[in-house]
């Protein structure tokens, strides 16, 4: 599930294509609530179907029932939240315990919520970390699978900040779901 540049989803596509996913699972199909999104180009342009339900203008209660209700349908394994950026209702939660999985660009136990580089760009942290975990009731409160240091030192804009965040993010994130769909077989 995506809601802009979608570069986690594309590095998670490729691994799934010819890396560290490959043969271990397969994208059912990816995921925006906004309708330009410019990772849903990139799923397209990939072959790997793509669905939108746009949340723009639309109640949220009325958002989080189309949601859940096409989630029931297409019953994935798995949900993996790459750059999703609206938190998701309880009683999607509830539907899929566990199976729910996101990245977080800080340590969920020190930052939570948006602006994860931001966050640590203002505070002048000489490392970050970018944590992957189960999505819960909370916000960014979830069991960890993993997080990973992001070295900061000698950062000199928040443009660094992210950019070497993303590096490790994109490496990470499918270390990390390898890792739970192996222990799951
Ligand atoms: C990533 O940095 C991800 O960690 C962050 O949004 C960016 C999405 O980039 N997610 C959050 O902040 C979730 N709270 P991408 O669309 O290029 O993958």
């Amino acid at each position: 599930m995506i809601s802009g540049r979608g570069s986690n989803m594309l590095t998670i596509a490729g691994n799934v294509k010819s890396g560290n996913l490959n043969g271990i699972c397969k994208i059912q199909t990816i995921f925006s609530n906004k309708k330009d999104a410019a990772g849903l180009q990139i799923a397209e342009e990939l072959g790997i179907s793509t669905h939108v339900i746009a949340s723009k203008g639309k109640k949220r209660k009325t958002y989080d029932k189309m949601l859940l209700d096409w989630l029931k349908q297409r019953n994935p394994d798995y949900i993996i939240l790459a750059g999703y950026m609206k938190i998701l209702s309880p009683e999607i939660i509830r539907e899929f315990p566990k199976k729910i999985i996101n990245i977080h660009p800080a340590d969920t136990t020190q930052h939570q919520g948006l602006h994860g580089y931001d966050w640590a760009f203002e505070n002048k942290l000489e490392t970050t970390k970018v944590t992957v975990h189960y999505v819960d009731e909370g916000l960014d409160t979830g069991e960890i699978i993993g997080q990973k240091r992001v070295d900061l030192k000698g950062v000199g804009s928040l443009e660094e900040v992210e950019k070497r965040g993303l590096k490790v993010e994109h490496e990470f994130y499918s270390e990390c779901l390898a890792k739970v769909f192996f222990e799951k077989e």
